[in-house]
This record gives structure tokens, sequence and C-alpha cells, in this order.
């Protein structure tokens, strides 16, 4: 936790992206969201995606551990959140908008009830050992019939230091299939990574139910 502490403290977020992420923008309608879900985003930063779900009509629930990637967030939105102190979170809001600051995984279930989610960058944020534990919290804060869209990363693990870690598919499937729909939308090859020593990386897209 220390890590991510220091990446927003140094700014060394070079995962943070100004414009919407493409496959979002792509596969979002696919997966038949509900126009009144409430999205949860996991590990959200201050990805500028849950705008455009905002735009979209729904209202959103972010996660985020750092409390300046959350101050960030508003000030670079020009919005000003109400923040409530809820045991050791913090909840900021703001409208649709809520962002929850704290671990993930010290939530309780009773702390957000969605109806879908989005995961960029998020669970191949953690390493193995926290994946299923992820899986946990998805299931606890999501709804029954909840519709998921989650986009995730492989390559050889030896050849790259995470995050982002290398989540390959069979392993979604081990660890959501129990209970919840998994369908694979889209496997892209990422080339510009070979130049970076990594022999391959491929990018999946994946539409998830819970049951
Ligand atoms: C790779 S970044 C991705 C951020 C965002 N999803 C995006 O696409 O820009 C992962 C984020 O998760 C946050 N994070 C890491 N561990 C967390 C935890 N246990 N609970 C909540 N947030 C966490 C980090 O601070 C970081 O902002």
């Amino acid at each position: 936790m220390e890590f991510w502490h220091q990446k927003w403290s140094t700014n060394q977020i070079g995962f943070h992206r100004p414009v919407v992420n493409d496959l979002l923008a792509k596969h979002w309608s696919t997966i038949e969201a509900n126009q009144a879900a409430n999205v949860l985003i996991p590990l959200c930063g201050k990805t500028v995606d849950m705008h455009w779900l905002l735009e979209k009509g729904h209202a959103i629930t972010g996660i985020e551990l750092v409390e300046e990637a959350v101050r960030q967030f508003f000030d670079e939105a020009d919005i000003t959140p109400a923040i409530q102190k809820e045991g050791v979170h913090q909840r900021f809001t703001a409208g649709d908008l809520t962002v929850l600051q704290g671990d993930l995984f010290t939530l309780p279930a009773n702390a957000a009830s969605c109806e879908a989610w989005y995961d960029r960058a998020a669970m191949v944020a953690l390493p193995s050992t926290m994946r299923q534990a992820y899986v946990d919290q998805i299931h606890s804060l999501c709804a029954p019939g909840s519709v998921g869209l989650m986009i995730t990363f492989a390559y050889p693990q030896e050849q790259m230091q995470g995050p982002p870690f290398s989540l390959p598919d069979q392993e979604v499937l081990a660890l959501f299939a129990d209970r919840f729909e998994v369908t694979l939308l889209e496997t892209l090859q990422l080339e510009d990574e070979k130049q970076r020593g990594i022999s391959e990386l491929t990018s999946s897209v994946f539409q998830l139910v819970r049951i």
C-alpha cells in the first residue's frame, strides 16, 4: 500500500490517461448495464472514465486508496465534493458521483450497492495473492445480476515486474467462473510493448455477470 502512496506523492502515475479508454467506449453498450445502474469502479485513481460513465446517466462509486488521487480527481473536474468520515474510509460525494477513499479490502459490504462495475488497471494492479480477495469484494459490493466490464493484460511475468501484473485469461476463468458468467469479448495484441523487451503482450476484454 505504501507503494501506491509513493506513486501518487511523486507523481509517477503513468497509468493515468487524460482521455476516455477506447475499450470502455467500444464495449460498454455490449454488457447492457441498466442506465439506472450504480457503477462500481474499484481502484479508480483519478480516471476520466468516471465522467464518461456519469454522462451515460449512471451513478458512480469509485474506490481509491490514496486521498491525494481523490482530491486531484475532484480538483481537476472543478467539483467540490462533500466529505464524510466512515470508519477508516472517507466518502467524497457530489451529485451522482461518489468516491470512497480507503482500502477496497476493508470496505464493508454495505458501503456500496452497485449493479455494474468497470475494471481498467484494477485487478491487474494487484499481485496474484490478492486476486481471490478482489473477486470476493466485487461479489459482495455488487448485487446479483450485476454486469461488469474488465480489461486485463497477459505477458510472460518473468519479463517484467508488475504492476501491471500478468493476468492470463485462464486465471480470470478460474477465479470468477463459479460465481460469475464470464465471456471473452476481445483480445488485442499490443505490439508497441515489444520494444520494452516483452516478447508478447495481449489485452483481453471480459464481460462478467454476477450470478
Ligand atoms: C494502476 S492504478 C489504475 C487507476 C485507474 N483504474 C485508471 O485506470 O487510471 C491503480 C490504483 O489503485 C489504487 N489502489 C491500490 N491498492 C488499492 C486498494 N487496496 N484499495 C483501493 N485502491 C487501491 C492505487 O492508488 C491506484 O490509484
